[in-house]
């Protein structure tokens, strides 16, 4: 069975697949947060810090501490230079190492689907944040809406596995306003964020999607030669390319934000 640690051990290999896409959602979720300078943040399941990196730069944090169970991933994080001050644990969002009422804003970014128990985190984060403070995540729609669905697809119709996350149902948007519910977190609200994923080229797309990390590396590390020359063959052939050969899709992300009672 794949674990955090096996198929997120590779900070580079994420940046290189999922950074931008990452910080381009962040940025504007962050927005949307809207939320003033000076406050305590938690980042579950941060990864290699690419969201972190994005709430040093631009929320003003009092403090900021970010925890992943992939140890490659804290590593990459500790050594991000965006992300400086921020203080980096190894541990799991479903029994945080935190006491209770420590944040003023506990987030997740693209995490909740890879929880195997999303509810548990949702309590957990609501345990360490302070009354009336803000509990928030966001996670690629896993309906097609993940930058990789193309892979997906092209996976699926030659018949081979194309895995998603132990817990993709909860991406969903009202998956997630229940779970918020469920952790019987006030002022509920949710948007969605589309997303313009472009690629100079075809060999942009392959060499950015085809990385060790996350739920298909284990599928496409194991494909004969033979079938990953006609994936690449069938993916040329599907993408939607421009006359200059780049590449261009939509991707869609779905969030929640609420408040913990009593504030
Ligand atoms: C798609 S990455 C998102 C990383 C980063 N937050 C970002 O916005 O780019 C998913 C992350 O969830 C982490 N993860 C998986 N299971 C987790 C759990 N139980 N608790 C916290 N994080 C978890 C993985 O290790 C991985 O770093």
């Amino acid at each position: 069975m794949q674990t955090p640690d096996t198929m997120f051990q590779d900070g580079a290999a994420y940046e290189r697949m999922m950074g931008r896409w990452s910080q381009r959602v962040g940025s504007r979720f962050l927005d949307w947060l809207g939320v003033a300078p000076g406050l305590d943040w938690l980042d579950a399941g941060c990864g290699n810090g690419a969201f972190t990196e994005i709430i040093a730069a631009r929320a003003a944090p009092a403090s900021l501490t970010g925890i992943d169970p992939s140890s490659g991933q804290i590593a990459f994080a500790r050594r991000r230079p965006g992300a400086k001050g921020a203080n980096f644990e190894v541990g799991d969002a479903q029994t945080l190492p935190f006491a209770a009422d420590r944040f003023d804003v506990s987030v997740m970014a693209l995490v909740i689907a890879f929880i195997p128990d999303p509810a548990r985190a949702v309590a957990e984060l609501a345990r360490v944040t302070k009354a009336g403070g803000l509990i928030a995540t966001y996670m690629w729609d896993m309906q097609g809406g993940v930058p990789l669905a193309p892979l997906h697809r092209a996976l699926a119709a030659m018949g081979h596995a194309a895995p998603l996350p132990p817990s993709a149902p909860a991406s969903s948007l009202a998956a997630l306003e229940t779970l918020w519910r469920g952790a019987g977190l006030t002022e509920i609200e949710v948007e969605t964020f589309p997303l313009n994923v472009t690629f100079d080229s075809f060999d942009d797309f392959w060499q950015s999607n085809v990385q060790p990390v996350g739920p298909l590396a284990a599928v496409l590390r194991d494909l004969p030669d033979t079938e990953r020359d006609r994936l690449r063959q069938h993916l040329k052939e599907s993408l939607p390319t421009d006359a200059d050969g780049r590449i261009a899709y939509g991707a869609l992300a779905n969030a929640v934000k609420g408040r913990r009672a009593g504030g």
